[in-house]
């Protein structure tokens, strides 16, 4: 039977105390929302249809082109889950497949559990997912007996004997589109909220002789974020699952609770991370490498072998072929670094290609932005640069060049040429003894 998934994400996250739309917030540098889409898309269903209201075009933006495949339908008043729910199911009118309802702010679902799910709609009317959270204030309630889940009580809503059940409600429910259309047409506002529960489906299925049941997953996987502190604990989650990934490939942490991933770090086998190095989005790394302590990498594609750091700032667009070593106090961006080059000490690459065997002097600086537009810098094979040497782009050096320390290169260098270009060294003889004398009596004009 077909699936079709939906994606609740109108809601205006007022517990957040933030303008930005709840969904938009991020764990692992990736937005909650497209989390969300991940695990739809694990499904491979017929159908993704995400429920906007909050925030759409805001939302719509962000997620841009990643989301072709998927279809929007808008809640222009966000009168509750169930309501949310209704607003989708009206876009789906032809639909008579299994429904998954996803929250938007819900983002650890594995791919596992969907299957799960899905194959636990052969066997029940309804299926909801539970768990059993470290804290289960907020969540709703599932009131079972044996394997039946007979309705969900929500916190605000529910009695002491109800609030004393740890078996809490994650939000992703399933079941046939045809009877959730249909129960969702019967719900009221009936509750504190004054809202249309969807979690009201299961206790009016049961009135009407169904049968709803329920699975659990692991707490963390059904992490509901409402919160700016349920926002940084499932960050800590995040990384804690990240840093394990990543041991069990074989990449050594020297003190994983300091290293910082994002949802795409790609590391390869044998490389080593020092303590404190934060990976932003899109960075892949091959084996055998080495990122020292205090580097904050993003964007970047470096082959095997090379070494980082300590203190390297690694920007997008970098692509260092193998061995490359990028020392401490280096900003590198933009820039393809060709096998065995150096930039080792106190240096700002920008818009560059570099080929093999090159070393850059400390201090060099590419001076790649003239107010107005960025310009290239290009460098050949076994070049020599100069400490403190300014590369006034555009400008190319060609191989086997050589820049004297200090200079200031405003014109291209041809292959095997020296350029040098700061003023000549005149040395006074005497000079400073002079000069200390006058400066002293400046300075103390009583003292013989
Ligand atoms: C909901 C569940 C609760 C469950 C918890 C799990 C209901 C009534 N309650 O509570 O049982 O334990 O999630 O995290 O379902 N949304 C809309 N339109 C609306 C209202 C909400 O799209 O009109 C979206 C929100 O954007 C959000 C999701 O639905 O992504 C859940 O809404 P939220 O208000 O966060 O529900 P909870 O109070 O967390
Ligand atoms: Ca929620």
């Amino acid at each position: 039977m077909d699936t079709a998934v939906i994606i609740l994400a109108a809601g205006k996250g007022t517990r957040m105390i933030s303008s930005r739309p709840k969904v938009l917030h991020e764990v692992g540098n990736f937005p909650l929302i497209s989390h969300c889409i991940k695990t739809a898309q694990s499904i491979d269903p017929k159908k993704i249809l995400i429920v906007l209201g909050h925030g759409q075009s805001e939302i719509k933006k962000v997620l841009g082109n990643e989301v072709n495949s998927i279809d929007f339908a808008i809640q222009e008043k966000q009168l509750g889950t169930g309501h949310a729910v209704g607003v989708a199911t009206n876009e789906l009118a032809d639909f008579d497949g299994n429904l998954i309802v996803l929250f938007g702010d819900t983002p650890f679902i594995s791919a596992k559990t969907m299957t799960k799910i899905e194959n636990e709609c052969k066997q029940a009317d309804l299926v909801v997912l539970g768990f059993h959270p470290q804290d289960p204030t907020g969540y709703g309630r599932l009131v079972t007996k044996n394997k039946e889940l007979l309705r969900i009580v929500e916190h605000k809503d529910a009695n002491d004997e109800e609030l004393a059940i740890t078996l809490c409600n994650s939000g992703v429910m399933a079941g046939s589109a045809v009877l959730i259309k249909k129960l969702l047409k019967e719900l009221d506002r009936n509750n504190k909220n004054n809202e249309i529960y969807l979690t009201d489906c299961i206790e009016l299925a049961k009135t009407e002789g169904l049968r709803s049941t329920y699975l659990t997953c692991d707490p963390t996987e059904a992490l509901g974020i409402n919160s700016p502190q349920q926002l940084a604990y499932a960050e800590k989650r995040f990384q804690q699952t990240a840093r394990n990934v990543a041991l069990n490939n074989g990449i050594h942490l020297v003190a994983p609770e300091t290293v910082f991933f994002s949802f795409d770090t790609n590391l390869g086998q044998d490389t080593v991370i020092e303590p404190n190095v934060i990976f932003g989005p899109g960075v892949t790394i091959g084996t055998g490498c080495k990122v020292k302590a205090f580097s904050y990498l993003e964007g970047c594609k470096i082959s095997n072998d090379c070494n980082i750091g300590p203190f390297a700032r690694i920007r997008p667009g970098v692509d260092l072929s193998k061995g490359v070593k990028i020392g401490n106090f280096v900003e590198i961006k933009n820039a393809k670094v060709a096998e065995h080059s150096k930039i080792n000490h106190l240096s700002y690459i920008g818009d560059a290609e570099i080929g093999q065997n090159t070393n850059i002097g400390a201090g060099t600086i590419t001076c790649n932005y003239d107010g107005f537009n960025k310009h290239k810098t290009v460098i050949g094979e076994d070049v020599f640069i100069g400490s403190n040497t300014m590369l006034v782009a555009p400008v190319n050096i060609g191989n086997n060049a050589m820049t004297g320390s200090g200079s200031v290169i405003t014109k291209d260098v041809a292959a095997q040429d020296l350029a040098i270009a700061r003023s000549d060294q005149s040395n006074k003889k005497g000079g400073a003894k002079k000069l200390k004398a006058v400066l002293s009596r400046k300075k103390n004009p009583k003292a013989k």
